[in-house]
């Protein structure tokens, strides 16, 4: 970074907004060396964690950084994961009315998939990700070395949202991962770079064409209706690629029922998912008429139906109303059709 940077951001202070995991990883030394590059620079950590994506985190860093002294061309690095992008992201777009930022994704889902397309944004007591803004980046650098501190769970974590790319975009992506499924378990630099690159390309593409997410961009919420559910209802117990994986088992078995995806692809669908140890089975939901609720208060939901986006095939997906009673059907019957 301190090589790359001064070409783009010469001459600014930096703060880097980290999380308390990976500010002891990579956070400091960082901090060491655009310092040692003649930089001034703030390094700030909020707790690791979904539960950190709140307005009053945010509110937090604003008086930091309003108190250390941000300016308009002052510049903020977001370094970490999902979280530290959302949050540090929305801290970007709200302080001084903008400021640039950057982001140095350090988990697989944040190098594949929310370092790129500009939604930032924070949770609320009513549901995710429902305080937000469309702020893209000034650069994303991506080292996927840094994966190699990452635990094998959230290894998985990202595998869960590169193959909702995949199922909803691209039928090339979604066969790249069953050729290299076994390798996938524990990948090699050369196979990340693979993985990360191909990922990205799919998403940024579909940016290009709809960043504000009205059109085309809506596939990529493939699995999400369920997930954000289940995050709600169990306090974000279970991580958000988790509930993703959870989500695309659930939605294409809907999907199926309703007629829109053939029972041989989502055989195929939950074989690659079980090879690469994604979760496919709803965790026991002690109160499903609250699980319901948080379905239907889910920003994309409208009316009585649950608005989803469902797999259509391998590569293909579309926003569909489905019946309450449907989806209570398959809750009751997750394991059908595996
Ligand atoms: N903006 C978008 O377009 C978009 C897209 C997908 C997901 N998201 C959001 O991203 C979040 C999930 O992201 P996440 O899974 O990266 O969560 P996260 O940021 O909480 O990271 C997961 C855990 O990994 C740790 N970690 C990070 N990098 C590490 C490393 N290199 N080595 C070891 N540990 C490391 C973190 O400290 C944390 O404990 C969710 O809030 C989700 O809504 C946003
Ligand atoms: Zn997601």
């Amino acid at each position: 970074l301190p090589r790359y940077l001064p070409a783009y951001f010469g001459g600014r202070d930096i703060f880097v907004i980290t999380d308390s995991t990976v500010r002891t990883l990579y956070g400091v030394s960082l901090t060491h060396d655009l310092t040692k590059a003649g930089y001034g620079v703030w390094l700030l950590d909020i707790p690791a964690g979904e539960r950190s994506k709140t307005p009053a985190v945010v509110q937090t860093l604003q008086n930091i950084l309003l108190s250390a002294g941000i300016r308009r061309n002052s510049l903020i690095i977001a370094l970490g994961g999902g979280v530290v992008g959302d949050v540090a992201g929305f801290v970007a777009a709200t302080i001084l009315r903008g400021v640039d930022y950057i982001q140095v994704p350090t988990t697989l889902i944040a190098q594949a998939d929310s370092s790129i397309g500009g939604k930032v944004g924070v949770n609320h007591a009513r549901g995710k990700n429902l305080i937000g803004a469309f702020y893209p980046p000034r650069a994303v650098f991506t080292d996927p070395e840094v994966i190699k501190t990452l635990p094998r769970s959230e290894f998985r974590n990202g595998l869960a949202e590169i193959l909702k790319i995949a199922l909803a975009l691209d039928p090339r992506l979604f066969s790249w991962l069953e050729r290299n499924r076994l390798k996938l378990r524990v990948p090699n630099v050369r196979q990340l770079t693979t993985l990360i690159r191909r990922a990205v390309n799919v998403k940024a593409k579909v940016v290009q064409q709809d960043e504000r997410d009205v059109g085309a961009r809506q596939v990529l919420n493939l699995g999400h209706t369920v997930a954000h559910a289940l995050e709600k209802s169990t306090d974000h117990k279970i991580p958000h690629g988790a509930a993703v994986a959870i989500g695309i088992a659930v939605e294409s078995e809907i999907s199926v029922r309703m007629g829109v995806m053939w029972t041989r692809e989502r055989v195929r669908l939950m074989r690659l998912m079980r090879e690469l140890r994604l979760p496919v089975n709803m965790p026991p939901i002690s109160n499903s008429s609250a699980f319901l609720r948080a379905l239907s208060l889910d920003k994309k939901g409208i009316g009585r139906n649950v608005r989803f986006v469902l797999p259509r095939g391998i590569g293909r997906a579309s926003t569909c109303e489905v019946p309450p009673r449907l989806i209570t059907e398959v809750l009751g019957q997750p394991k059908a059709h595996k």
